[in-house]
């Protein structure tokens, strides 16, 4: 009994921690949302259609942003889901599922759109990432991304490659270096279609399988 107890009182530790890490994310992301991200999340989320997972969804910040009248089911999944994400997935009739992006427990070719954004920057095994996002899009299906990536200029990518030891410490392992845009072409995806020109710190796009 004592046991059970002290595994509890851990247990509400924990997700009271996550809790309180999910609302510091939103806030840190406020000045980040306004400076445009916000802005392509309004003008991308909108195209996801049919049945729709979402990878890496975080605290659910999108769920705000889809079409619902184009969607027929929307899985938002993330490697710890937290109790945000819960709740706000539950308002919006949306399932969550806790789910690696690296495995994910969907069978080949379940779904027409697959959604991720500021995702790639701290998957440990990004190519092994989008090889399950490929393996579950149906053929002819569309992925729709927002990340960021290293920049084009010297400074930009000197400033990116000396900060991101650091960074990827203190923040759960983003890189602010990945060349995320290249690896998700190299994938197997064609881009349809880019919301950020090429060389800029965002990356936003619609590709297909
Ligand atoms: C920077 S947050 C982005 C959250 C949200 N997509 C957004 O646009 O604000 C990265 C999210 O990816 C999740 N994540 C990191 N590695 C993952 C993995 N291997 N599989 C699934 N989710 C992962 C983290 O838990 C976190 O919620």
């Amino acid at each position: 009994m004592k046991e059970l107890n002290t595994g509890s009182r851990e247990h509400t530790a924990q997700n009271s921690r996550r809790l309180l890490s999910s609302r510091l994310y939103d806030l840190f992301m406020v000045p980040l949302e306004a400076g445009g991200i916000a802005r392509l999340r309004r003008r991308i989320i909108p195209r996801a259609d049919g049945k729709v997972l979402e990878v890496g969804a975080g605290t659910g910040v999108n769920l705000k942003y889809y079409d619902f009248l184009n969607v027929s089911s929307l899985t938002v999944s993330d490697h710890e889901p937290g109790r945000l994400l819960r709740k706000r997935a539950f308002s919006c009739g949306a399932e969550v599922a806790e789910a690696d992006v690296t495995q994910l427990p969907f069978e080949d070719s379940s779904f027409d759109t697959l959604v991720f954004t500021l995702l790639f920057c701290s998957v440990e095994d990004p190519k092994a990432g989008l090889k399950e996002i490929k393996r579950v899009v149906k053929p002819g299906g569309k992925i729709i991304f927002i990340e960021h990536v290293l920049g084009c200029s010297r400074l930009t990518q000197r400033i990116q490659h000396s900060l991101t030891p650091f960074w990827r410490r203190i923040s759960g392992n983003c890189h602010l270096n990945r060349e995320t845009y290249e690896l998700i072409s190299d994938s197997g995806f064609t881009i349809e279609k880019r919301f950020t020109k090429a060389g800029c710190v965002l990356s936003s796009g619609i590709g297909r399988r």
